[in-house]
């Protein structure tokens, strides 16, 4: 199904309503568009927005079609939607971004045989799907390694770091029912870096300023921007993004995340084909933000300008965070607060960020950690619970 101007008014639905669908339900919006989303949960955060929540399993087809019925144009919010709904919606409905791209970054190997056959490396890695194979992969690699699910995983879910060969085998126990896996390479990186590549529906291509990022017990804690980096690597970054996206053909958002190793190159670790949390510093700080720019190019506007207005740090507000919001926001100058309005504040759970604005990163950062909200991270029990 062909179409490349999707008019203000029309609707555009929403696969999934987690806070990546709130916050473009919340620019589709601004832009005047209406929205409709799927999702199973009662009142999620995307659903508080939209003007219709269809309440289905992602594989429920009947859920799909009662969607497919209330909109004009399809996009999705995360990439664990089943593929048969994505195929068949595809055929349905008019889903500009495809649902390859869609399929591909759903499993790791994939994902990281796809990268790699565009010439950008990885870190290195082998597939696993028994004891002995990952017996195997530690040999030939070496540990520390991260076995990782090859699906489903997400902000370090399905994920058990290996040190030594000792650990092989607890590691087997804990993780064995939850296989296929991969076995990667533990990287001692210099930094965490990702890149958003936007490209509409005629071909326009736009790039996020390059976004550094800071993780805690594997979720995203910080992304500064602009980037702590040299401008070759800067530069290196965005090429690299750039090449990705017109390899994939993409249409859409895609957040490509990199390791820079302490050699000075870059590796992709993952890819997101959709809006990213490391992309969140756009909303205050930049022209255009992600969100408007990916219902842009979805919808076939000209993309947006992504120029960095001022330089900014994002810090993400978990569960055990927000008793200490309301209080102390207020105290951090430049502060521009955003929640996902979810009731049940979990250990771990993304409830919301916040996205400081200020002359310097350092000044940002200095209003950052001079806050209570984050203080008491050390201390932090290990994350039992959490999701999205
Ligand atoms: N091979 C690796 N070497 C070093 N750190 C890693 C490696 N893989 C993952 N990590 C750390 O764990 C975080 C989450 O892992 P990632 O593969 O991005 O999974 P997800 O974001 O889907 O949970 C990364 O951002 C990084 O901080
Ligand atoms: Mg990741």
């Amino acid at each position: 199904m062909k179409q490349d101007w999707i008019k203000p008014g029309k609707t555009i639905g929403i696969l999934g309503g987690g806070q990546l669908g709130r916050m473009m339900a919340l620019s589709a919006r601004e832009m005047g568009y209406r929205v409709a989303v799927l999702e199973p949960g009662p009142d999620s955060p995307c659903g508080q927005v939209a003007d219709v929540q269809v309440e289905a399993a992602y594989n429920d087809l009947a859920g799909a079609e009662k969607l497919a019925e209330l909109c004009d144009i399809l996009t999705y919010e995360f990439e664990n939607i089943d593929a048969n709904t994505a195929t068949w919606l595809e055929q349905q409905m008019y889903l500009p971004q495809g649902s390859d791209l869609l399929s591909i970054t759903q499993d790791r190997i994939q994902e990281k045989r796809a990268i790699a056959s565009f010439g950008v490396p990885v870190v290195p890695y082998q597939p696993v799907e028994t004891y002995v194979h990952l017996q195997e992969a530690a040999e030939d690699l070496g540990l520390p390694a991260v076995l990782k699910t090859t699906r489903g995983g997400y902000d370090g879910k399905g994920q058990r770091v290996i040190r030594a060969a000792a650990e092989l085998e607890a590691a087997w126990e804990e993780m064995q029912d939850k296989g296929p896996f991969v076995l990667e390479s533990w990287i001692s990186f210099e930094k965490e870096i990702s890149v958003i590549v936007t490209r509409s529906v005629h071909g326009e291509l736009s790039v996020f300023p390059v976004a550094e990022n800071i993780h805690k017990n594997n979720i995203l804690h910080k992304t500064i921007v602009p980037a702590r980096i040299t401008k070759e690597t800067e530069k290196e970054a965005e090429k690299l993004a750039e090449h990705l996206a017109m390899s994939f053909n993409l249409i859409g958002t895609l957040a490509v995340e990199m390791f820079l190793g302490q050699d000075g190159k870059l590796y992709v670790n993952e890819l997101a084909p959709r809006p990213h949390n490391s992309g969140h510093y756009t909303i205050n700080a930049c022209a255009t933000s992600q969100f408007e720019q990916h219902i842009r190019a979805v919808c076939g506007w000209p993309l947006g300008s992504t120029e960095l207005l001022k330089p900014v740090v994002m810090v993400n507000i978990l569960g055990e965070h927000m008793e200490k919001v309301m209080e102390h926001v207020r105290d951090i100058k430049g502060a521009h607060l955003h929640l996902y309005g979810k009731a049940e504040a979990r250990t771990g759970r993304k409830m919301g960020h916040v996205n400081v604005l200020a002359e310097t990163t350092e000044e940002a950062l200095k209003e950052v950690n001079d806050s209570p909200i984050w203080s008491s991270e050390e201390s932090m029990r290990r994350i039992t619970t959490g999701g999205n």
